[in-house]
């Protein structure tokens, strides 16, 4: 029986790859800050033994006591996927709560990794979640798409680190997707043209597929996604900028 944790599991793509890997036979164990909902997905998953750990992964203290509990109990797979985003333009957001952002999409991911890592064996897998925003730039989130440029990036130079003790990892980068991350960053999923808008569930396939299949070290979710990064080859960075800003949420003042 192959344990894992995965963080952000209280909802959205989480709680859908949750789902997928408990019928897949992993026991998991699932972070968020709401334990209510934790505890009621954990008693709803198919499987023994699956356990619930509450925490503000933006927060330093409770970052640090995940990785003790990660250095103390073997895992054999850890997904970082708790993240969050805010909409609106750079001055016009708290300061702090872009900085508290940072914490959890950065600081934390690179915490854990860090604990998980090492205590690592051959066979051991970490998925870090970052985005298509990983990508290019997005005014209008412009710190929440420089965080996630950070775990792609991050994600892999480790896959090459670590690919040579048959460790195995992987930045997968959803696009945009129907989730509640859209609301709590200030806009409704519905801002995006419908056609580039995946379901949480299709997204949680993509994700478990490319860890089953361990080949690359970057994944990017969805045809349209992958097109869209494709002709952003053939653009200059001023066209490629210019189109962001035109249909970012961000930049829209409804
Ligand atoms: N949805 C998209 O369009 C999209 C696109 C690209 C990338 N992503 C990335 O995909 C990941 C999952 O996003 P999602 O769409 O599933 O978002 P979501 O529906 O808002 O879910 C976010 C999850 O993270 C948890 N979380 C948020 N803040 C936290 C904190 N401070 N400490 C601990 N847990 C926290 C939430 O639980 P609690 O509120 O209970 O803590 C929830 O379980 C994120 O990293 C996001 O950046 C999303």
């Amino acid at each position: 029986m192959k344990n894992l944790l995965i963080t952000g599991a209280s909802g959205g793509i989480g709680l859908e790859t949750a789902k997928l890997l408990a019928q897949k036979g992993y026991t998991l164990t699932l972070v968020a800050r709401s334990g209510d909902k934790l505890e009621k997905i954990k008693n709803s998953l198919p499987g023994k033994n699956h356990s619930v750990f509450v925490a503000d992964l933006s927060l330093a203290a409770d970052v640090n006591k995940l990785a003790s509990h990660l250095q103390n109990i073997k895992y054999d797979i850890l997904i970082n996927n708790a993240g969050s985003g805010l909409y609106g333009k750079f001055v016009d957001l708290p300061l702090d709560e872009q900085i508290s952002g940072m914490h959890l999409n950065m600081d934390a991911v690179v915490t854990l990794s860090y604990a998980f890592l090492k205590n690592a064996k051959k066979g051991d897998a970490l998925v870090n979640i970052a985005s298509l925003l990983g990508h290019s730039s997005f005014p209008g989130a412009s710190v929440y798409a420089s965080t996630k440029s950070f775990v792609a990036n991050f994600s892999e130079s480790l896959w090459y680190e670590f690919k040579s003790k048959g460790i195995y990892v992987l930045g997968f980068n959803p696009g945009a997707a129907k989730s509640e991350f859209h609301a709590n960053a200030g806009k409704q999923s519905s801002a995006y043209p419908e056609i580039i808008l995946s379901s949480t569930q299709d997204v949680a396939k993509e994700l478990v597929a490319a860890l089953e299949a361990r080949k690359k070290p970057r994944v990017m979710q969805g045809w349209v996604n992958r097109l869209i990064l494709f002709g952003f080859r053939f653009l200059s960075r001023k066209m490629a900028v210019n189109i962001m800003g035109n249909m970012s949420p961000g930049m829209k003042d409804q």
